[in-house]
């Protein structure tokens, strides 16, 4: 089957009725579980990300999780694997929640956007990642608060920008609330339930790009945003 007819399996109705321009609203099934949604989001189409990409990546972790770790968007690795946080972004956050004495196997761990946006230096080389714009954070968001309903977390921490801003609106600054106790001032994520406390810190990849001589410090500071927010 050529790729022009693979991308043309839907069925014509559901795409007579869904347009990118509408985000990931049309494809989010109502009061769905964990797994119902999982499932539906494989065939998002709600912006124009999932074209390039290898799959949807999906958030993982229990429905019973008290904490959800949210990121910005899958990396090259995620892309491949299919599950959040695998690559080595994922493996310097695994220690860090180790050093924090948070239990992985009891947190859900998620991004703001599901499909993983990248550039080519030059055709066929490594991809190198891209950070999605507003408007694609502002599609993906339907399934985070999908997500959010269906886990209802006491704490949410929001892995640098990109996530605090989906959730806390495009002016939030991490550097000026890192650590303070925030509300999200939008009920469709506490419709069915409790209302999570919300905290900022910066995205584990900054620790990685940043210098060595600051690496220490930055970790450090890092895991103590995780012990604050797992103590909440
Ligand atoms: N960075 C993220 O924000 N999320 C991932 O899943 C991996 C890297
Ligand atoms: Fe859908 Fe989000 Fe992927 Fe865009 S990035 S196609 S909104 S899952």
């Amino acid at each position: 089957m050529s790729e022009k007819t693979e991308r043309r399996s839907e069925p014509p109705a559901a795409r007579a009725h869904r347009r990118e321009s509408d985000g990931a609203a049309p494809f989010v099934p109502e009061s769905a579980g964990l797994g119902q949604l999982a499932e539906a989001a494989r065939s998002c189409r709600g912006c124009g990300l999932f074209r390039p990409a290898t799959q949807t990546v999906f958030g993982a972790g229990p429905a019973t999780a008290e904490l959800m770790l949210v990121g910005e968007q899958p990396g090259d690795a995620e892309d491949l694997a299919g599950s959040p946080f695998v690559g080595p972004a994922g493996k310097l956050l695994m220690r860090a929640l180790a050093d924090a004495h948070i239990d992985r196997r009891r947190i859900y761990l998620t991004n703001a956007v599901k499909h993983f946006k990248f550039t080519r230096a030059e055709r066929g080389k490594r991809r190198i990642h891209q950070k999605p714009s507003r408007g694609e954070v502002v599609a993906c968001r339907p399934w985070l608060v999908a997500e959010i309903r269906a886990v209802q977390p006491r704490v949410l921490l929001c892995l640098g920008a990109t996530a605090a801003q989906s959730l806390l609106g495009p002016s939030f600054r991490v550097t000026a609330h890192r650590g303070e106790e925030l509300r999200i001032d939008d009920y469709s994520v506490s419709a069915a339930g409790q209302h999570p406390v919300v905290y900022a810190t910066v995205h584990p990849s900054s620790i990685l790009r940043g210098s060595p001589e600051d690496r220490d410090d930055a970790y450090a500071a890092f895991v103590a945003d995780l012990r604050t927010a797992a103590a909440a």
